[in-house]
């Protein structure tokens, strides 16, 4: 597929996946999930990417939503399709077997909060800001809005950003839990790209386990989930990165990770 409005590139192992509607601050249309649901499977399929950045193209914005002009005169029905193709998109991100990063780099709004809460973890700029402010044109958030956000920063904060539409700073979304460290706007993405680098050296196999132990223990019983965590962990010794692990430990060396 060839892309519009986003940009692909991949680099030691990280595919970074950027939205590029600068004029429309980024603003994600069909034509735009379409794309990102492209890319998201290329970074399933392909081995040889190991992390995945999400971010957005200017110094002004993440993503402000989803396309405003695009909804205003949709139907239901349409509503419905494009909701849909969303968060068939975020999920895919979400349950992705590869660590997924956010880089938020000004306003992510709306949807562009949305698809940074399916991302496994989120940095933001000191200039980034967060909100749900659908409720302000008559909507309420449609990707994910109520339920991720709700998990992420609890039932009370979610209410306040999600039904009154307030907006919050970085520094507020780092102390509420919603970002997981924030940076000088000139240092976010090579942070954010050192940081991914990391991940995508160390032992995949179980970065995959981690990953699928935490999204799908989380709504289990404690006894079902860990149950899960037990097995999770148990696949882990059938990979050359544990014994290796292990065994550069005894040896008190640094491992040589495969990714398997
Ligand atoms: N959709 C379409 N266009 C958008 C947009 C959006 N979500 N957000 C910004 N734009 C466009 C503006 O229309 C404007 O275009 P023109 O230059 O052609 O007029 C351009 O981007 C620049 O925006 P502003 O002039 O408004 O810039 P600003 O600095 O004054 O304000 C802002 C920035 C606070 C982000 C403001 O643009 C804004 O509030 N945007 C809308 C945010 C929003 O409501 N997002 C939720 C969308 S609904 C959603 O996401 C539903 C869902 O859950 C699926």
């Amino acid at each position: 597929m060839e892309y519009k409005n986003i940009l692909f590139d991949v680099e030691d192992g990280v595919a970074t996946i950027t939205f590029n509607r600068p004029k429309a601050l980024n603003a994600m249309n069909a034509e735009t999930v379409a794309e990102i649901f492209d890319a998201a499977t290329r970074c399933k399929e392909d081995d040889s990417i190991k992390a995945i950045i999400l971010t957005g193209s200017g110094d002004k914005a993440f993503v402000a939503g989803a396309d405003i002009s695009e909804m205003q005169d949709m139907r239901p029905s349409e509503a419905l399709a494009f909701m849909e193709k969303g968060h068939e998109t975020w999920r895919l991100i979400e349950t992705m077997p590869k660590p997924s990063i956010a880089a938020i780099n000004g306003f992510a709004l709306g949807g562009g909060t949305e698809i940074s809460l399916a991302c496994d973890m989120r940095f933001a700029s000191e200039n980034a800001r967060f909100g749900q402010p659908e409720i302000m044109i008559g909507l309420i958030p449609g990707w994910g809005g109520t339920q991720r956000l709700t998990r992420i920063i609890g039932m009370g904060r979610a209410k306040e950003l999600v039904m009154a539409g307030v907006q919050i700073d970085a520094q507020r979304a780092y102390d509420i839990g919603l970002v997981n460290r924030v940076y000088p706007a000139d240092q976010l993405m090579e942070e954010t790209k050192k940081f991914a680098k990391k991940l995508a050296g160390m032992p995949g196999f179980a970065i995959k386990m981690a990953k699928h132990s935490i999204n799908f223990g989380y709504d289990l019983s404690l006894d079902s989930a860990n149950r899960l965590e037990t097995e999770c962990c148990a696949q882990c010794f059938s990979t050359d990165d544990q014994k290796e692990g292990m065994k550069a430990f005894i040896e008190k060396r640094k491992p040589n990770f495969v990714g398997y």
